[in-house]
Formats: C-alpha cells, sequence, structure tokens
C-alpha cells in the first residue's frame, strides 16, 4: 500500500524523518511531499535519501520554469495512486487551508484531489492551538472525516509549556494503520455485534420486520476483525456476505437476546446495531391465516429490550454502544437511550436522511458520550463510519485499562 505523507512548516518536521521510517516498516511505500516552509527546517534530501524516491516540493517542478504537463498534473496522478494521505506535523495554516478549501500548493491541492483517508497529526504552539479559528477548523476537518491525531502536551519548542506538541509517532502511526483498515488496536479484544432485523413470525408464513439490510453491522464485525478482534457476530436475516468472523444467525428478538446473553460473558466489547423489533404478536397462529376470514387485529406485545439487558447484566470494565435510530430530536432521543441504558457510546442515527440509514451503503451519524462530547460526522460509506467507531471504541478502551490497572 502506498502512503503520501505531508510535511508542513513546524519545528517537528525533524520528526517526520522517523515517521517515515516507521511506515516503511510496516511494508508501506512513502511519498513526501513538502510544503516550501517545511524545507526551511529540513532539508528534502533528507526524505528522499530515506525513501529512495523523488520528494514532491511544487506545483509546477522543483524550479519556476521548470514546468511540464507531467508535474502540473502530478498532484492528480499521486491522489490516484495513493492508499491514504497522512499529513504530519500539520501546522495551523494548513489546517486552516484545508478546512476552507484552498489549494496553493501541492500539498493542499492532493488534499483536494484526493478521495483516500487523511490522517491529520497538528503539532503548534499552545496558544494557537487553542485559538478559537483553529478548533473551529479543526471540527470542520473532523466532521469531515479526517482523522485528526491530537497534540499532547508537554514542553514547546517556543518555551512555552501545554498542548500543540506533535502526538507521539506510534499513536500517528497506528491511525494511519487504522485507516488503510491495518491496525491491530484490538487485538485482544472480543468484541459482540449485533446485527440486521428481526423477523416476528404472525404465521408459518409471515412475519413482522423493518428496512434493517444488516450493512451497518457487517462493516463493524469486518472492521473489528481487521484490526485483531475476535468478533461475534449475531445477524438477523440478512442478504449480506458474512465476514470471516463467528457468526450466529437468528431469526427473532427473542432468539436475539439468548445468543446475545449467552456470548456476553466473553465479550469486552458489545456493540448493538441490530435494528431489533420492538414487538411482536401475541399469537403465532400455527396455520396459514386464511383471506376469507376477514377483518382481523394483530396484538402485539413488546419484545425484550436486548441493550437493556446487557446493561443489567454487565462486567465490569465491559464496554457497551448502542445506536438509536431516529426520525426527529436525533440528539435529545439518543441521549435518552445513552443515559436509560448507561451505555458507553450511542451512535445516532437520523434515518429519513438522504445517504443515512436503512439499506443504503453510506451514513450520517453522530457519535455521543455520557460527558456530553458529541462528533458530528458527515455522510460517508458504512465501513468507514465502523473505522471511526472503533476509533473512539480502542480509545475508550485504552482509558478503561490505564484506569482499572491504575
Ligand atoms: N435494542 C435492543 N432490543 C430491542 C430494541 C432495541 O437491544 N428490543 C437496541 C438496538 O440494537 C439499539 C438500541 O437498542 O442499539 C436502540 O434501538 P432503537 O430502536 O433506536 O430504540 P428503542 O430502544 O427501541 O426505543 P424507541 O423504539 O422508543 O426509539
Amino acid at each position: 500500500m502506498r502512503v503520501a505523507l505531508g510535511v508542513t512548516g513546524g519545528i517537528a518536521a525533524y520528526k517526520s524523518a522517523e515517521l517515515l521510517r516507521l511506515l516503511e516498516e510496516r511494508g508501506l511505500e512513502v511519498q513526501v511531499v513538502m510544503t516550501a516552509a517545511a524545507r526551511e527546517f529540513v532539508s528534502p534530501l533528507t526524505f528522499a535519501a530515506l525513501s529512495g524516491r523523488k520528494v514532491i516540493t511544487g506545483l509546477f517542478g522543483p524550479s519556476a520554469g521548470d514546468a511540464n504537463l507531467e508535474s502540473a498534473i502530478e498532484h492528480i496522478a499521486v491522489a490516484q495512486s495513493i492508499d491514504a494521505l497522512v499529513i504530519a506535523p500539520a501546522t495551523a495554516d494548513v489546517v486552516a487551508k484545508i478546512a476552507h478549501g484552498l489549494a496553493d500548493d501541492f500539498l493542499t491541492t492532493l488534499v483536494l484531489a484526493t478521495r483516500v483517508p487523511i490522517v491529520v497529526a497538528p503539532a503548534m504552539n499552545v496558544n494557537m492551538w487553542e485559538n478559537a479559528a483553529t478548533r473551529d477548523n479543526l471540527e470542520v476537518l473532523r466532521r469531515r472525516g479526517i482523522r485528526i491525531v491530537e497534540p499532547e502536551e508537554g514542553y514547546l519548542a517556543c518555551g512555552m509549556t501545554g498542548a500543540g506538541r506533535l502526538a507521539s509517532l506510534e499513536s500517528i502511526l497506528d491511525a494511519v494503520c487504522g485507516v488503510l483498515g491495518m491496525a491491530d488496536d484490538l487485538n485482544g479484544e472480543t468484541v459482540l455485534v449485533t446485527a440486521g432485523p428481526t423477523e416476528e413470525p404472525i404465521d408459518p408464513v409471515r412475519y413482522l420486520s423493518n428496512r434493517s439490510s444488516g450493512k451497518m453491522g457487517y462493516a463493524i464485525a469486518e472492521a473489528g476483525r481487521r484490526r485483531g478482534a475476535r468478533v461475534i457476530l449475531v445477524s438477523g436475516p440478512t442478504r449480506l456476505d458474512p465476514p470471516a468472523v463467528t457468526l450466529l444467525p437468528v431469526r427473532t428478538a427473542e432468539e436475539m437476546a439468548a445468543a446475545v446473553f449467552e456470548n456476553l460473558k466473553d465479550a469486552s466489547i458489545v456493540i448493538m446495531s441490530a435494528a431489533v423489533a420492538d414487538f411482536r404478536p401475541v399469537r403465532v397462529e400455527s396455520g396459514k391465516i386464511k383471506r376469507n376470514e376477514g377483518s382481523r387485529t394483530l396484538q402485539l406485545e413488546p419484545t425484550e429490550d436486548i441493550l437493556a439487558g446487557v446493561s443489567r447484566r454487565r462486567a465490569p470494565g465491559q464496554l457497551v454502544v448502542g445506536f438509536a435510530a431516529e426520525t426527529d430530536r436525533l440528539l435529545e432521543n439518543a441521549r435518552a437511550k445513552l443515559i436509560a441504558k448507561q451505555l458507553d457510546l450511542v451512535v445516532a442515527n437520523d434515518v429519513t436522511a438522504e445517504g443515512a440509514g436503512f439499506d443504503v451503503d453510506t451514513n450520517i451519524v453522530t457519535f455521543v458520550f455520557p460527558d456530553g462530547r458529541t462528533i458530528p460526522l458527515e455522510r460517508m460509506s458504512k465501513f468507514d463510519v465502523a473505522g471511526r467507531l472503533l476509533d473512539e471504541i480502542a480509545a475508550l478502551r485504552k482509558n478503561r485499562v490505564a484506569v482499572h490497572s491504575a
């Protein structure tokens, strides 16, 4: 796989040389792109020697007047040949340019021209980091699905102490591997995922169900597997090819509840993305209901709330994530579910929005956390939503393990 490493003008630019080496150690081919300011800090020669390939420094060839067609369209060629773009260090300036869609050099042009996942690792002075303009710009990047690797606190080159120091190279590397589906940050975890609809029989040929396709849950299961987790997928009826995980097919809410509760003790992470039927017919007719029997009323009773049951039975340290499929008052309803079921995270999903919800390949979701934090994401593929969700879960898991071992 091929990654473009964008280096911008900050003191931390020297650390990018080591990042380049770490990316290569992971078997990635790296194309370095430097801004003019970055070249004031580190010579392109360093990166050229380490990567064994030419460093791209400008839009139109190495110096003015060298422009030819090849160099003029190189940003498109690079954009199409890479699997991910990482910018480390990213200055406040480049973050602002990306937020506003500016494209006045090779790197920012590449950002606009590429469709691959982007990882941005900012590094700057603490005041610049805390400035409202920078915060807003980063929020825009996050919403667009760009993965931000937050800087650390510490001693800064300007002599001040605070947040703004480039994140550890290890966490930048994790984020790059994460967007490439190569991370193994869930190694050792067992993830129990529910997916799809349930079917509640009325008679031998009819049932009550809903429009869920199972795509979101299957994407989570596959993304979890790729990140090293053992995955148990409890799935209602779907038409999807199952991922290479432990698959427990079920039909009704009752069967789903039984499969979930049976496997709960093995799970360190539970993600309930299934659209479980909330009601089922009180009586299941043993023979097909005949039309000539005339009009009839179907009496329904509530099914068990599986997620609430999980929450009641959860073991210490177990992480529980729910989904909230809503048609109105999205965040309010999602927060209510988060509190009522004592969840660690709710994925709020407005199922009426175009490009979101049932039977489409994309989704528009907002992550809602117990501390009131929300992360709204723009429309993206369900696989990318799954990746972002697992990023958050891996981070929560890390904190929890740290708290428990402290
Ligand atoms: N859920 C569940 N068991 C049910 C119904 C829902 O485990 N019988 C889970 C879903 O998998 C999801 C979460 O609960 O993670 C929220 O589901 P949703 O249908 O949005 O909400 P409900 O709790 O059913 O509430 P309401 O129908 O009133 O919105």
